[in-house]
């Protein structure tokens, strides 16, 4: 991981403007999954390293804009660029990071470049989903997880396939593996938005549907509900809750065992990606990390 701590580094510096640096300093923290996946993809690939680092950009940018979108006031522990630099500066931080990132990629095979910089747009689309999901109480659970695939899944499962041709690996496979991580991923990130707290994910908790957002335990929640409790979860959807009613989702939800259940889909789809590559134990590995963690 240093190699591709020192990539990142060495790419931030080229982009050479101070206030870049600056601000990019503040995102340190981030747990790397993306970029350890294709470590552990491609080991001995001499361009591992710098496709990680690409990868990292990638995601950092998709952060940047994220928080803006999500009005989150803090990212990996610290006050987001959106809360302490305004958006304006937060927008175009992403920018410069993925256009950096972009500038990168085209050193590489073009196959890689293709499947990468597509993610993006896939990655957009589904962002700009979730937006648009949001205005209304969304309770369909395919079109929720359609809009997961593209938003997380996408870059994930492209960093797999990248990593497997650098390879040499067998890229539909590892293609398999990294959507249905990514799936699973996104719903846990989902449920610590519910069960954790700020301080743990050094991110907002309980964010989510105060900005419109109807992951899997509000979709299970709304099914779950009688007419009239029905009602009052959607009356709650997208406003600033107070601590009564915080209290209320999260007890309804403990009732019905909506948690659990999205918990169990996320454990499916874990196994699904660890049946593609069932001999490599250190993707496995990855796999039971991600499931079991809390932030
Ligand atoms: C956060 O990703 C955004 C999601 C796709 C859920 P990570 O949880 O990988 O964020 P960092 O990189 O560790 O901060
Ligand atoms: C994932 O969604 C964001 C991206 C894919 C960029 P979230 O909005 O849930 O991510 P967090 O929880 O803010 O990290
Ligand atoms: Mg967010
Ligand atoms: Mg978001
Ligand atoms: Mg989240």
């Amino acid at each position: 991981m240093q190699r591709v701590e020192s990539e990142i580094a060495r790419l931030i510096e080229e982009i050479d403007y101070d206030a870049v640096s600056r601000l990019f300093a503040t995102l340190s923290g981030g747990k790397r999954l993306r970029a350890k996946l294709i470590l552990k993809i491609a080991p001995n690939s001499p361009e591992a390293p710098l496709l990680a680092a690409i990868v990292e950009l990638i995601h950092g940018a998709s952060l940047l804009h994220d928080d803006v979108i999500d009005d989150a006031k803090t990212r990996r522990g610290a006050v987001s660029v959106n809360a302490s630099e305004g958006s304006k500066i937060a927008v175009m931080l992403g920018d410069i990071l993925y256009s950096k990132a972009f500038s990168e990629l085209v050193s590489f095979d073009k196959e890689i470049a293709k499947i990468v910089a597509s993610s993006v747009t896939a990655l957009s689309k589904g962002e700009m989903q979730d937006v648009k999901m949001a205005d209304t109480f969304n309770d369909d659970e395919e079109k929720y997880l359609r809009m997961l695939y593209l938003k997380t899944a996408t870059l994930i499962e492209a960093a797999a396939m990248a990593a497997a041709i650098l390879a040499g690996k067998d890229v539909e496979k590892h293609g398999v593996y990294g959507k249905n991580l990514g799936l699973s991923f996104q719903i846990i990130d989902d449920i610590l938005d519910i069960t954790s707290d700020e301080k743990t994910l050094g991110k907002p908790a309980m964010n989510d549907f105060v900005e419109g957002k109807c992951t899997l335990p509000y979709i299970y929640l709304y099914h779950a509900l009688e007419s009239e409790e029905k009602k009052k979860l959607l009356s709650l959807h997208a406003k600033q809750i107070d601590k009564e009613q915080t209290q209320w989702i999260q007890e309804k939800m403990q009732e019905h065992g909506c948690v659990l259940q999205s918990f169990e889909l996320a454990k499916t789809l874990s196994n699904e990606a660890m049946h593609a590559v069932a001999e490599d134990k250190e993707l496995v590995a990855i796999l039971e990390n991600m499931i079991q963690r809390s932030y």
